[in-house]
């Protein structure tokens, strides 16, 4: 008997039943969506609902090309009085690496320098923007009709904010003239210093919610499921980017904000040109100087690349564009005492010293702790327990210690003991030589490591599971009402035989129970790159367990693979070595994991409870290098090395260091040596840099 389509995991749906299931989930949706807002009776419950509305996503993602016009996604429906909706964004939203110094701004433009092959000495034009802290949105404009926004989310899937953002008046609901088919306008959201000074006090006669900085305030506001609460709070926004584009273009960044002010849209009037390093320091020291007195936060400035024609050739670096840069503002000082000094143990054993502090308010917020990183950092700085201390704050980083003020220092003090027992545990906590770590060696018999890990399986950017926060984690772990990740996926089964039912535990109600259970069901489909991220495994952070997703595409092969590259002499263990990024020691944590029958077995309990996306498979992408390996070796002429690789990656190829008998095909400039012997030996397929450039334009 063939299964029935709504029961096959979206990865293994073929083309032409991925066309069918869309088709069903476009109608059935919109039957449930009637039913819901226009007749007021639902015909199914919300985590069936927002199952329907997962899987629709999920097929839009792996399958972008079938993405239908009546696209469920797309259609503005009546209030989201479900909680949000998901939205795939057209083009994903990106985040902006850092530079804290001048020297690193020098190195951002000569590094693009380098990458565009220009001299040192050719100025490149930059525009200079204040970087506004508040809460990023998409709106999207068809025909010059907003039809959508969205939060940022995870950059590639973000919460349905439409009727949210319309309430703030000024974004302009159509585009007047000259609209384009399409626009993704990206901004931000704020609300003013002296808005929100009046918000929170109003709040305090009424007894309602305080928040702790214009930033959550604004946050806070936009995430209402109820508009007319937003509709209430003073918010504003600046537009700065755009997402998918089609129907019009800009040679320039500027020529851009130019456009949108045009449009109508509020475009920060404080954002300049320059052409040279020098003239980019400018704007930040003359922004910085205003700082204080601007109606608005602002955490840094931000250049970017001004010609439209660089910014392409530049392209990504993992998540953010290489083409622009965060240049932030050092943080705010403030002085207090350490009333305690607190050890804590991470997900893989790490002790952490926290201090805690008398509270002081720093930039808006109290602050009552701060990270003191480690042993050597307590011994560099010679931090005691009833020390006064300056502490600093910048953005959303924890605050840290910048100095202890030693003439205020309490004459009987003594040095801080770091332990070398675990607090938690009492197993010994060992350094291991060159690192400045000190871990608790209980591995799995550490409770302290167990929650950890749990903490950050439903942390965000893992299942984001939000019901289930740090303290709920904490009592269900004590209790032992949740042990391991599976255990997460059974417990509304197993609530049903429990002597004291969810409900009727403390802090908990039939409500915020079925909320969970919600939530929880509705992430039962995971990606495969989150899937491997929430695992926790040492060193495998969002960007290599994205690499690891995209280089074994399903779960099963990524398993069996990391079985087989146990063995060093393998083809799994080389092919595993031979990943961008991938070396010996993260191999190592990678293949500890899987030798570990605890980790298998919690793997096992775990999959049989969820269903694991596959990652984008590379026949779906259709250039002539897709899913194929990749080696450059010598120089090029008409780009760098650097960029021949970032140019690969988009189209679909791995790029790989080394010649193998996997390798497709090896690009050679002049200077090319031994791989070029290497790849004549294996009979792997031989291009000249002008060969390749017209392959990859066949
Ligand atoms: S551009 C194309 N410009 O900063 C790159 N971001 O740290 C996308 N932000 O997620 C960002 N002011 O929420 C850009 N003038 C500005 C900005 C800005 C604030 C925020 C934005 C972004 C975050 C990255």
């Amino acid at each position: 008997m063939t299964k029935p389509l709504r029961d096959i995991a979206v990865s293994q749906l073929t083309e032409k039943q991925a066309k069918e299931e869309l088709a069903a989930l476009s109608k059935e949706i919109a039957a449930h969506d009637i039913a819901y807002h226009q007749n007021d009776s639902p015909d199914i419950n919300d985590a069936e609902y927002d199952y329907l509305r997962e899987r629709n996503g999920e097929l839009e993602l792996l399958f972008p090309n079938l993405a239908r016009t009546d696209s469920p996604n797309k259609r503005v429906g009546a209030a989201p009085a479900r909680g949000f909706r998901k939205i795939v964004h057209a083009a994903p939203m990106l985040s902006l690496g850092n530079a804290f110094k001048d020297d690193d701004v020098k190195e951002f433009i000569r590094s693009i320098q380098r990458f565009l092959k220009l001299g040192f000495d050719e100025n490149i034009e930059v525009t200079a923007e204040p970087k506004i802290d508040g809460v990023s949105f998409s709106a999207r404009y068809e025909n010059g009709k907003l039809t959508t926004a969205a939060t940022r989310g995870d950059g590639t899937i973000g919460e349905d904010i439409t009727a949210n953002l319309k309430t703030i008046n000024t974004l302009p609901q159509v585009i007047a003239n000259n609209a384009p088919a399409l626009i993704e306008v990206r901004g931000e959201v704020y609300m003013s210093k002296d808005d929100f000074q009046k918000m929170n006090e109003s709040h305090e006669r009424k007894g309602l919610k305080l928040f702790s900085n214009p930033r959550n305030a604004a946050a806070g506001s936009l995430r209402q499921l109820d508009p007319t609460v937003t509709a209430e709070r003073p918010l504003q926004i600046f537009c700065y980017a755009y997402g998918a584009l089609e129907g019009v273009e800009w040679k320039t960044h500027w020529d851009f904000l130019m456009q949108l002010e045009k449009w109508g849209f509020p475009v920060n009037d404080r954002t300049t040109r320059g052409n040279t390093i020098d003239e980019m320091l400018d704007a930040y020291r003359a922004l910085g100087a205003e700082r204080s007195t601007l109606p608005y936060d602002i955490d840094g400035i931000v250049y970017k690349i001004n010609r439209k024609d660089f910014q392409d050739r530049l392209g990504l670096i993992s998540r953010s564009p290489r083409w622009a840069v965060a240049h932030k503002y050092s943080a705010q000082q403030v002085e207090t005492t350490i009333e305690k000094i607190e050890v804590q143990v991470g997900r893989t054993g790490v002790l952490t010293p926290v201090a805690h502090l008398t509270p002081v308010t720093v930039g808006g917020v109290v602050i009552t702790r701060a990270t003191l990183h480690n042993e050597d950092e307590i011994i560099r700085k010679d931090i005691r327990v009833g020390d006064s201390v300056k502490i600093q704050r910048a953005g959303d980083v924890i605050p840290q210690i910048s100095e202890t003020i030693a003439i205020k220092r309490q004459g009987n003090s003594v040095p801080y003991p770091f332990p070398s027992n675990c607090p938690v545990c009492g197993s010994l906590a060992v350094r291991k030589e060159g690192e400045s770590a000190r871990r608790c060696t209980g591995g799995l018999i550490c409770p302290a490591q167990a929650v950890q890990r749990l903490k950050h399986f439903v942390s965000r950017d893992a299942f984001d599971i939000d019901g289930l926060g740090s303290k709920h984690i904490e009592a269900f772990f004590a209790d032992n009402t949740i042990s391991n990740p599976a255990d997460i996926f059974t417990l509304e089964d197993r609530d049903r035989t429990f002597s004291t039912p969810m409900r009727e535990r403390e802090g908990w109600g039939s409500k915020s129970v079925e909320n969970l259970f919600a939530t929880i069901n509705s992430r039962r489909s995971v990606t495969l790159e989150r899937f491997i991220y929430a695992l926790g495994i040492r060193q495998i952070g969002q960007s290599t367990a994205r690499l690891l997703a995209q280089s074994y595409g399903t779960y099963e092969n990524w398993c069996d693979a990391m079985v087989d590259a146990q063995n060093k002499e393998s083809e799994a263990y080389q092919d595993l070595i031979n990943i961008e990024a991938i070396g010996e020691l993260v191999a190592a944590d990678l293949i500890a994991f899987f030798t570990e029958e605890h980790n298998r077995n919690v793997l096992k309990t775990l999959s049989d409870q969820v269903i694991i996306i596959s990652a984008v498979q590379s026949e779906i992408l259709s250039s002539p290098i897709s899913g194929k390996t990749i080696v450059f070796t010598g120089t090029f002429e008409t780009m760098s090395r650097g960029e021949a690789k970032a140019q690969a990656q988009n189209l679909g190829a791995k790029v790989a260091s080394s010649v193998s008998k996997k390798t497709d095909i090896v690009v050679t400039g002049p200077g090319a040596g031994s791989k070029l012997t290497k790849a004549r030996d294996y009979g792997v397929k031989v291009m000249t840099e002008a060969q390749y450039i017209d392959f990859i334009k066949s």
